[in-house]
This record gives structure tokens, C-alpha cells and sequence, in this order.
């Protein structure tokens, strides 16, 4: 047990699974009270059963924006005020790219993503105040950064979700509101196979898969975890970070840092080999230079 969250008060969407049900139980062991909203009312029971006092379900569909309003009010007026909101819940969305769109799937897709983080700050922002302050973190994706790890809607509304982290940062700031985003590479989750319509069930299977295949994916070279991303967003909620706001942290493993030949020896450059040098140039170059370098 530790007290970086003590006598804190949060808010946590898509509690049930992944990585707010991680970050739930990690902001618990670290003095926080949680209200967790989630639309899987089982799962919701079981937490409420594991951390009695500590953790209320709240049933709460976050595409619906008056499901919002009413648990962050049950949230505030249960604890008596709120002090942190992470805005978390999520799905896949509309798959595909622009041939696969429909009208109907893109705007599920932004209500589901970013219209919800908006709710959870906007009604969120009256108990903040009330407070004198609050952190908010927003969860987005690597697909935020880059084109290639998601389909066109989520990605866009992942980049939708970074940009509003900073310009509430700095909208907020005046009523001392510190709001950030975790960028999380990939983490061995049930958003997979949900995504491609699987049960709970089904889902954990392919997050197993996930967890005993995903670590060549990385420079890391381990699988990412939903405690990755929690680690991340507790140190964004605590007074650890009380001087870092409109920023984001980006948990992927070393996913981005550039192409998977800048950190895998197995996988050829492509730009050495578009200009034709081979490795046998290269070997004669090191030696040319170490034979220099010996006189
Ligand atoms: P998960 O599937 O394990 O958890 C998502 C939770 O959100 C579930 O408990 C689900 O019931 C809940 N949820 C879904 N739709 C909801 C709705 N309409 N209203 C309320 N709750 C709803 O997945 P994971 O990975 O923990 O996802 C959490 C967040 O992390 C999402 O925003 C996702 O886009 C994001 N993310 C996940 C990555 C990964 O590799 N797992 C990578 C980048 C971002």
C-alpha cells in the first residue's frame, strides 16, 4: 500500500477491463477512492466485491452524454467531491480505412472516443473547481502519432483526444486543473478481439495470445502490459506531477521511436539498401576504419 493517491477522489471510465481496471486497482492501492464507470455490470460487481468502500460501479455508457453527467455527479456526491478524471473507455470503432467508412461508424467512433472525453472534462469541471484543482488524464494511442497501428476513424479521434489534452490543459489551468494523456503503445488487452466482435471470453484468449507473442513487436522485448499504463497515469494524477501539464507519455515500449530497422538487426534498412550499399561494404568499411585506427 502505498499513499500517493491518499484521501484522493476518481473518476475512472472503462473500469471493468484492461487498462482502467488496472489503473483502478493501482490509484486504490495508493490511498484513492474510485467510482467506476463501465458498461459491464458483472465485472462491476466483482470490483465493488474486491474493494468494498473503496470502489463503486457505475453503470455508464459514455456514448450517451447524460450517462456521464450522472455518474460523475453520483461520483462527487458519494466521496464528496472529485479530485481526479481519467477519461479511458473505449473500443475499436469503425474498422478499416475510407473504403470500409460509413457515416453512421465515424460518428460512433468520435462519440465513443472523443465526444466522451469531452463530456467527462465539461461535467467534471464544476466539481474540480469545487475542489480547487484536479488532474485529468485522457487515454489516446500511438495511433495519435503515426498512420499504421489502428483503423482511420479511431486514429483520428485518438489524435482529436491528444490535442484536446493540451488546449484544456491550457483552458484549465486558471482553476489550477492539470490535464495529460497516456499514449499507450500496444498493451495485451480484450480491445482486440472485442474489436473483432469475440465475447469476454473470447477476447481475454486473443490478450493471452497477445501477451506470449507480442514481445518481438517492441524494442522492449516484453509484451505491454495494462499495469504500463497505469504506472503512467498514477504518476500524472499524483503531486509528483503537479509542475507537468498538456503533455502526454507515451508507454509503447519503444514502439515509435522509428523504423523497426533502427532497432531490429534482423530487419534490413531499406534506405541502405535503395542506395545499393550492402553489408559486405559496410563490414569493409569497419575494418578499413579499425585498421586505421591500429596504425
Ligand atoms: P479493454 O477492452 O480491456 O477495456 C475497455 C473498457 O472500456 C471495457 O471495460 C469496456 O467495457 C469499456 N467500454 C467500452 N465501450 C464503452 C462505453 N460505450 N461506455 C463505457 N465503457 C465502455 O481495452 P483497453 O485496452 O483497456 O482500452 C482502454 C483504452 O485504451 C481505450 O480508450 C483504448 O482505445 C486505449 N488504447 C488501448 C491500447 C491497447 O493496445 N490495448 C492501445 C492504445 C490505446
Amino acid at each position: 500500500m502505498g499513499t500517493r493517491l491518499e484521501r484522493k477522489l476518481a473518476f475512472i471510465t472503462g473500469a471493468c477491463s484492461g487498462i482502467g481496471q488496472a489503473t483502478a486497482e493501482l490509484f486504490i492501492a495508493e490511498g484513492a477512492r474510485v467510482l467506476a464507470a463501465d458498461i459491464q455490470d458483472e465485472a462491476g460487481a466483482a470490483l465493488e466485491a474486491r474493494f468494498p468502500g473503496r470502489l463503486k460501479y457505475a453503470r455508464c455508457d459514455v456514448t450517451q452524454p447524460a450517462q456521464i453527467q450522472a455518474a460523475i455527479d453520483r461520483a462527487a456526491a458519494e466521496f464528496g467531491g472529485l479530485d481526479i478524471v481519467f477519461n479511458n473507455a473505449g473500443a475499436g470503432g469503425q474498422r478499416g480505412g475510407m473504403e470500409e467508412m460509413t457515416v453512421e461508424g465515424w460518428d460512433q467512433t468520435m462519440n465513443l472516443l472523443l465526444r466522451s472525453v469531452m463530456c467527462g472534462t465539461m461535467y467534471a469541471l464544476p466539481h474540480l473547481k469545487a475542489r480547487g484543482g484536479g488532474a485529468i488524464v485522457n487515454t489516446a494511442s500511438i495511433s495519435a502519432l503515426a498512420a499504421g497501428y489502428a483503423p482511420v476513424a479511431y486514429s483520428t479521434a485518438k489524435a482529436a483526444v491528444l490535442h484536446f489534452s493540451k488546449v484544456t490543459a491550457a483552458d484549465l489551468a486558471r482553476h489550477r486543473i492539470r490535464v495529460n494523456a497516456v499514449v499507450p503503445g500496444f498493451i495485451a488487452t480484450q480491445i482486440f478481439g472485442t474489436g473483432f466482435g469475440l465475447d469476454r471470453a473470447g477476447a481475454e484468449a486473443m490478450a493471452a495470445t497477445l501477451s506470449e507473442r507480442g514481445a518481438k513487436l517492441q524494442p522492449a522485448a516484453r509484451v505491454g502490459r495494462a499495469g504500463d499504463v497505469a504506472e503512467a497515469v498514477l504518476y500524472l494524477c499524483s503531486d509528483a506531477a503537479s509542475f507537468v501539464t498538456g503533455t502526454h507519455i507515451v508507454v509503447d515500449g519503444g514502439m515509435t521511436i522509428g523504423p523497426r530497422s533502427s532497432w531490429d538487426p534482423e530487419v534490413p534498412n531499406a534506405v541502405r539498401e535503395a542506395l545499393g550499399i550492402t553489408p559486405e561494404m559496410l563490414q569493409a568499411l569497419a575494418d578499413a576504419a579499425k585498421a586505421k585506427a591500429r596504425g
